[in-house]
């Protein structure tokens, strides 16, 4: 599989701040721990995958702009492309010692995703896409899985918690799917979910109050891998509204309707 050559900048950066993020893990329990909001917490090893990231593509894309979950918005001179990038998409799993996390980076051409990358550093699984040139897990061509049914399906979620979404909704929503699926997984990683809805690892996927670093790249890898994404609502403005729901077609329309369904009263 041969790479273009803004996706082997991308797959340079991401393999020096994976190591970064591998040897950080080693020692999680020396590292510098913050908090930026209720149940919110960032530490040394986001920012110094973060600045690695950065400079990495600054260094090979001077002028490109950035959107970067901790440091926000970076103007650049080119206005056409903007990196979008999550340094470590699963901080709650970094700092718990639990192996389930990922770099997020995103390619953004006049308002388009054009790259999307994401990189597990523990299991070295690398996911790459291109607009139109197919989404791969290292070199293997992805495509989603093909069950039509939510009866046969794995689903992967993210449940809110302290400071983060609306519980009420969510519950109904909850209820709702897995009165209908085979399973649930709640992995603590969106890159990584909608990474294995790529891999056919897993039929589909939905959450609530996301950002756009926990799912531009991801976005494009299911597009590329042959499924849908859109809002709760069907409509495609996922980052300014911050909810996704993903799958193949079949599976995709079934979570937007069943995800709505009334509430019941007995
Ligand atoms: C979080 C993870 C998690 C999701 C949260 C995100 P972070 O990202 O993707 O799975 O449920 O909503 O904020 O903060 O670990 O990069
Ligand atoms: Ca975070
Ligand atoms: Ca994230
Ligand atoms: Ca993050």
């Amino acid at each position: 599989m041969a790479r273009s050559a803004i996706l082997n900048v991308m797959v340079a950066a991401a393999a020096k701040a994976g190591r970064s993020l591998a040897r950080d893990f080693g020692e999680v329990q020396n590292l510098q721990v913050s908090l930026k909001g209720p149940g919110d917490y960032v530490s040394q090893a986001d920012k110094k995958a973060e600045d690695i990231i950065y400079s990495e593509l600054s260094r090979a894309r001077p002028g490109y702009g950035f959107l970067m979950e901790e440091r926000g918005e970076v103007k650049g001179e080119d206005e056409q492309h903007r990196w979008i990038v999550d340094p470590l998409d699963g901080t709650t799993n970094f700092l718990h010692g639990i192996p389930l996390f990922a770099i997020s980076i995103a390619l953004e051409r006049q308002g388009k995703i054009q790259a999307g990358l994401i990189y597990n550093p523990i299991t070295d699984e690398l996911y790459t896409a291109e607009r139109g040139g197919g989404a791969f897990l290292n070199d293997r061509r992805l495509r989603v899985a093909a069950r039509s049914r939510l009866a046969d399906s794995v689903i992967g979620t993210g449940v809110p918690h302290l400071g983060r979404g609306h519980h009420g909704f969510y519950l109904v929503e909850l209820r709702n799917v897995m009165a209908e699926v085979s399973g649930i997984r709640r992995m603590g990683s969106a890159a990584l979910d909608l990474a294995y809805v790529a891999a056919g690892r897993m039929d589909g996927y939905w959450e609530d109050s996301l950002n756009a670093w926990d799912v531009a790249a991801g976005m494009l890898l299911i597009r590329e891998a042959g499924g849908f994404c859109s809002t709760k609502e069907g409509k495609q403005d996922i980052f300014e509204t911050g909810s996704i729901v993903a799958g193949n077609e079949a599976i995709h329309g079934a979570l937007l309707k069943t995800i709505k369904k009334p509430v019941k009263t007995a």
